[in-house]
């Protein structure tokens, strides 16, 4: 993307942007576990033991550490894939529309949100999600938004675009490395409709206080959408917890998964404010058509009713099954672990990269009290200086022009860590 967050943020709202900086005290964000230590722990009775770090379950070369950008397929997730695509390629009789790996995945995805699968419609990915949304509320001049920079870049970029056709739109400065409640809350006004956030940045790692901000939000008529792909899967998350009214993940960071599929959580409550956008065959119930000689005679093309739940509001047309179905084996690997499991075993290594990074001239914009599975730096000329070692050591990283992020799962372990230490320290 050519245009900076700042040049963004200037052009969406006029507010001053606070300077992001490195700041916040050193805290201990979860438990830990040795990282070294193979740990012969299962997350829930019955489910096989996986020993983390799991390298075994993963069959990329060199040194990942990028899962925020893409997370490597794993075997389970690959099997599922290989058992998807033979049966298509056998079953050419097969019925898609009542036989397929969407109950499935939806069933394993609601479970880890702590959701109904009844509340989850399946889209095409995130971004898809949030204007999915942001169409069916209706915004628009008389129902607006508040976001912060710490949103995804095209979603900030969706609500400017919204912004030149007449809707209201606020972008909460930062102060320092963090969104103050009271300047979300002071910026809140009769026409505000949604308040729409990245759970966990996707550029510094800042996780919200997604109950808070629901608090807020519920407390002055407002909605909340949360962008939670780079957390479900990285971190524990529960809709009911959160008070959370909307949130979207795609499956191919932290769930583990394939590109093209995306989950769409809907507070149920919520439904009757939401209109249709779309129409689709996924929608339709009890069709009579009367177009057909032995039809039965009627002037319209076909009788019919569209559906109301979350799925009949929000999916349309055939999705993409084999993305589900490798959902479904990523989000059952992940089960076997435990999302809290996951999260614990990569803390020490992220801790080890707190402590020594900002010893090379590494200033962290990661408050240190984020859970999130990636930290971010700026360093100034870091691309230039960094590609090319990088790339000879085969470690894959996101790099910037001033910034780099890094990402921790659960094939890492403190030999990756103390290897890209080595080539930040030149
Ligand atoms: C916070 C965040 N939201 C959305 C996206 C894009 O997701 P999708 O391609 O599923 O729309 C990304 C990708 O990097 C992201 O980091």
């Amino acid at each position: 993307m050519n245009v900076t967050r700042r040049e963004l943020i200037r052009t969406l709202s006029g507010l001053p942007v606070a300077a992001a900086a490195a700041a916040g005290t050193p805290s201990t964000p979860v438990s830990e576990e040795p990282a070294h230590t193979k740990v012969m722990e299962s997350s829930r009775a019955g489910s096989p033991v996986i020993a983390l770090p799991d390298k075994a379950s993963f069959s990329f070369e060199g040194t990942h550490l990028n899962a925020a950008y893409t997370h490597p397929l794993g075997t389970h997730a690959r099997a599922a894939f290989a058992r998807y695509i033979e049966g298509h390629a056998r079953d050419s009789g097969r019925a898609w529309p009542h036989d397929n790996p969407r109950d499935q995945a939806v069933g394993l995805f609601a479970e880890l949100i702590g959701a109904q699968p009844a509340d989850v419609a399946v889209v095409p990915s995130t971004l898809e999600g949030e204007n999915l949304v942001a169409a069916s509320l209706g915004l628009g001049p008389s129902a607006g938004v508040i976001t912060d920079p710490f949103h995804y870049d095209a979603s900030l970029l969706l609500y400017g675009e919204l912004h030149k056709r007449g809707m209201p739109l606020a972008v909460v400065a930062p102060r320092g490395d963090r969104i103050d409640y009271a300047d979300l809350e002071a910026a809140i006004t009769p026409h505000t409709r949604l308040i729409a956030i990245s759970l966990v940045a996707s550029n510094t790692g800042y996780l919200h206080d997604l109950k808070r901000i629901c608090e807020v939000a519920h407390a002055r008529g407002a909605l909340v959408y949360a962008d939670v792909i780079q957390a479900v899967g990285a971190i524990p998350f529960d809709v009911k917890a959160s008070g959370v009214d909307f949130c979207c993940a795609g499956t191919y960071k932290w769930l583990m998964g394939e590109f093209g599929t995306a989950f769409l959580y809907v507070r149920p409550d919520r439904l009757p404010q939401l209109k249709r956008i779309q129409v689709g065959w996924r929608q339709i119930l009890n069709y009579q058509p009367h177009f057909a000689p032995l039809d039965s005679p009627d002037p319209r093309a076909g009788d019919y009713q569209l559906g109301t739940t979350t799925a009949q509001l929000f999916e349309v047309s055939t999705p993409n099954w084999s993305g589900l179905a490798v959902a479904v084996g990523a989000l059952n690997y992940i089960r076997d672990i435990g999302v809290e499991r996951i999260a614990r075993y990569r803390a020490p290594l992220l801790r080890r990269l707190q402590d020594e990074l900002p010893r090379h001239g590494f200033t962290a914009l990661t408050p240190t009290d984020s859970h999130a599975a990636h930290l971010a730096y700026l360093r100034q000329g870091a691309g230039q200086r960094f590609q090319r070692a990088l790339r000879d050591e085969k470690i894959f990283v996101s790099l910037y022009e001033n910034r780099i992020r890094i990402s921790v799962s659960i094939y890492n372990d403190m030999d990756d860590i103390e290897k890209l230490i080595r080539v930040l320290k030149t």
